[in-house]
């Protein structure tokens, strides 16, 4: 390993058909040495065997990369396990790097406001997805793939900055990444050895900002994201991923800390 790759690295990316997630694994997977495995995961099967072909028919790919596809819903329980198991079957002893990128996530129902939500089922299957799934699965990961010399262990959360500031209409949201936010500080302080980056990827052009601009209850905030389109402010996926590549690459960051991608680093 060293400042310019990732080492043989086994990657676990979540929400990797489409999205930022995608991103990821695509520059993942140019930076990390050959007998690197990759693990793609999300409930589109289609999408991310198409990912899977891509990066098979790449520079990577011919070099030795091997990428596995684990379709499974991460709101029902059997989502961390199934890919805590196909992590363990795709490793082998020569891998150095463990790296889980925590990336699937959902905006939840933003067209209703905090007084709005009565029924306890609503919150707790979005939490499910957004919090408790994100949790067990690093565990899963963490207790198969223990400390030991010569293997490096990072875990990301994709976060935002509604883990750090209230939006309105946006409770489900806010409270599931401040809980992400806040589980991967408590990690990092019991884990020394591990490496645990918060990442918050800015404002991106994908489906989820879609979501954002055109169901979002508070009519300033929503007014607020069609701008960003309009003026063409959005990220590219592939430019704020970059920066989280950098981040990684460089390996300075305070384990635990939250980086945004407007974060001079
Ligand atoms: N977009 C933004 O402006 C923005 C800003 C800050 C932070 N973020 C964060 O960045 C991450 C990626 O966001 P994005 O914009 O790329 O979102 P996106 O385009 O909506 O993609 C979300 C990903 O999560 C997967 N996913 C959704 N529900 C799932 C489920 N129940 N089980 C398993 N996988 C599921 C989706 O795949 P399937 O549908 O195939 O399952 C997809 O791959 C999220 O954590 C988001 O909160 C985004």
């Amino acid at each position: 390993m060293s400042s310019s790759d990732l080492g043989r690295a086994l990657c676990i990316i979540t929400g990797a058909s489409r999205g930022f997630g995608r991103a990821v694994a695509v520059q993942l997977s140019r930076l990390v040495k050959p007998g690197s495995v990759l693990v793609l995961t999300a409930r589109s099967g289609d999408d991310l065997r198409a990912l899977q072909e891509e990066l098979s028919g790449s520079e990577a790919g011919k070099a030795g990369l091997k990428a596995v596809c684990v379709v499974t819903d991460l709101g029902q329980k059997e989502g961390p396990e199934s890919i805590v198991k196909a992590a363990v079957e795709a490793s082998s002893e020569e891998i150095e790097h463990i790296i889980l990128i925590n990336n699937a996530g959902s905006l939840g129902d933003v067209s209703r406001f905090t007084k709005d939500f009565t029924t306890m089922a609503d919150v707790d299957s979005y939490l499910s997805f957004n919090f408790s799934s994100c949790l067990c699965l690093t565990a899963g990961i963490l207790q198969k793939f223990p400390k030991r010399p010569g293997l490096k262990r990072t875990v990301v959360n994709v976060s935002s900055l509604c883990a750090l500031q209230p939006f309105s209409s946006w409770v489900l949201y806010c409270s599931g990444k401040a809980a992400r936010h806040m589980m991967f500080k408590v990690l990092a302080q019991e884990e020394p050895d591990l490496r645990v980056l918060n990442y918050s990827p800015g404002p991106l052009d994908t489906a989820m900002q879609e979501v954002a601009r055109s169901v979002t209850g508070d009519s300033g905030l929503r007014k607020a994201f069609s701008d960003m389109f309009s003026e063409g402010k959005l990220l590219t996926c592939e430019e704020s991923c970059a920066k989280m590549m950098k981040l990684l690459l460089e390996d300075k960051y305070t384990s635990g800390d939250q980086i945004d991608v407007y974060d001079r680093t």
